[in-house]
């Protein structure tokens, strides 16, 4: 269980070339591309307004900032090891190098709620912009075949003719899905652009007032008539006032995951050393300042509370602009926006079984490689399974299950860090996390504060999903290691 793999025996493997490996192809501007591609979709196109709505009101810039501040320091640990052990593995791969490889396996496991769920998450929304475009052509889909059984419908169909359309581009090689991505990911950001400079004109500065909307809790302990601890777990926490800011940073969130894919494309990176602390923290400064000029813009336009139970808030927002032509092309570049995040995640968790299979901690099955070196059973076996949660599960159930799961992630590669700073200060390391430890302590910190602020559901979910991965640990994959079976021939030999 607690069997490591030491750094120079990976940094090999990352060196590997040929047969049975994957093909090193990307550029760091590829990488930036793949960063920002997984990262803007429903999270700023959906939850900007819900947050909003329902969390921070026009504060809902300062939520931006906190996670993207969070989500900063999780880059820059991530930054570090990736230029480091630039393997496919990601946070799976720096586990088992620092803290053994029971912890990387919970780990590998873990990453499936981000990458599989989250691409089924912004496949089912995708299929809701879908339905829109369809409808501004003058198709109707009949709304059986938009929701799935829960909500009211029999299957979301789109949603899953998305994941088969991304999962075959997949297996047919990442340099063609890449391209795809760059196109995508250009489409996406002149659209954001234009939101902002179209928009910038029409804000109305009183929708901007009161920008932290009041609490009602917040006030009454402020006057002495509520207790702190009261308030903690009373209905008003989290809507509006500071509360609602941290909240609604939880909430957005969301809108910031996929940075840390990037590292899942270091073995296929041209020169992971520099590419990949561009890559993570390039996304991540690009996506951070579109946020905050977007969310200032869209709640300038229109006041937080048009935004409530609002599906599609961008275009209400937009339509104080009078550019109504401009509509379909908005939800296209939405639909491109979303394709290129459910395209990014899927390669991420191929990637990152790719590696646990290689490890011997899943099948061989897993690193089955293509003529055109993709992991193409891995690809397909995904494809099935993010197909069926994003057919019948609901999106809200998905994105809470996708939160949890990669805050749950980022806290251990910052833990990754401190361990590895102590025990091998000596590496070489490409790129160094600026003032260790302060910056991982507050990168756990912010994550596993904005964990606390999800609901007490999704930490069960993950408690089952988890204990799902113990019992596959040990039936499995403790018996399979490949560094036990290393060890196991090593004392053998002595
Ligand atoms: N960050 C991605 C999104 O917002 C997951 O869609």
């Amino acid at each position: 269980m607690f069997y490591k793999k030491s750094i120079p025996s990976l940094i090999k493997e990352a060196q590997a070339s040929g047969e049975g490996t994957l093909k090193r192809t990307l550029s760091s501007y590829n990488l930036v591309a793949l960063g920002v591609g997984a990262i803007i979709g429903a999270g700023l196109f959906s939850l900007t307004g819900i947050a909003a709505a329902e969390n921070a009101g026009p504060a809902v810039i300062i939520s931006f900032i906190v996670a993207a501040i969070g989500c900063g320091f999780a880059g820059l640990c991530y930054a570090e090891f990736a230029s480091m052990i630039p393997v496919a593995g990601s946070a799976y791969t720096y586990s088992y190098a620092t803290m053994g490889e029971f912890i990387a396996w919970i780990i590998g496991w873990d990453l499936v709620l981000e990458y599989a769920l989250g691409a089924a998450t912004v496949a089912a929304s995708w299929s809701q912009y879908f339905s829109q475009f369809l409808a501004e052509l003058g198709i109707q889909l009949p709304a059986s075949l938009l929701h799935g059984p829960w909500e009211g419908g029999f299957i979301n169909l789109p949603a899953i003719v998305i994941v088969c359309l991304l999962s075959l581009l997949l297996i047919r090689g990442t340099q063609e899905s890449s391209f795809l991505n760059n196109i995508l990911v250009i489409i996406k950001i002149a659209v954001v652009l234009i939101f902002i400079a179209l928009g910038w004109s029409f804000i109305n500065p009183a929708n901007h007032s009161p920008f932290i909307p009041p609490n009602a809790g917040e006030e009454a302990v402020k006057a002495g008539e509520l207790g702190f601890l009261q308030f903690f777990g009373s209905p008003d926490f989290g809507h509006f006032g500071i509360s609602g800011i941290l909240r609604g940073a939880g909430v957005v969130f969301f809108a910031f995951i996929g940075f840390d894919a990037v590292s899942t494309a270091a073995q296929e990176a041209k020169n992971p050393q520099k590419g990949m602390p561009i890559g993570i923290i390039g996304s991540l400064i690009i996506c951070t300042l579109l946020y905050v000029l977007f969310s200032y813009v869209m709640t300038g336009l229109e006041h937080y509370t048009a935004f409530k139970g609002d599906a599609k808030p961008v275009a209400t927002a937009f339509a104080q602009t009078g550019y109504t032509f401009l509509n379909l092309a908005l939800i296209i570049a939405i639909l491109t926006g979303y394709t290129s995040v459910i395209l990014v995640m899927l390669l991420g968790q191929s990637r990152v079984f790719y590696t646990m299979s290689k490890d011997g901690l899943l099948p061989k099955f897993f690193s089955d490689l293509s003529k055109n070196q993709t992991p193409w059973k891995t690809n397909l076996l995904f494809m099935v399974f993010v197909s069926v949660f994003a057919g019948f599960v609901p999106v809200s159930d998905l994105g809470h299950m996708v939160s949890i799961g990669t805050l749950f992630a980022f806290s251990l590669v910052c833990i990754g860090i401190i361990i590895l700073r102590k025990k091998e200060p000596n590496l070489e390391r490409p790129f160094r996390t600026p003032f260790v430890p302060t910056v991982p302590i507050l990168g756990i910190l912010v994550c596993v504060t904005m964990m606390a602020s999800l609901p007490i559901e999704s930490w069960e979910r993950l408690g089952i999903w988890m204990l799902l991965g113990v019992i596959i640990y040990f039936c499995y994959s403790k018996h399979h290691s490949k560094a036990k079976l290393q060890a196991e021939r090593a004392s053998d030999i002595e």
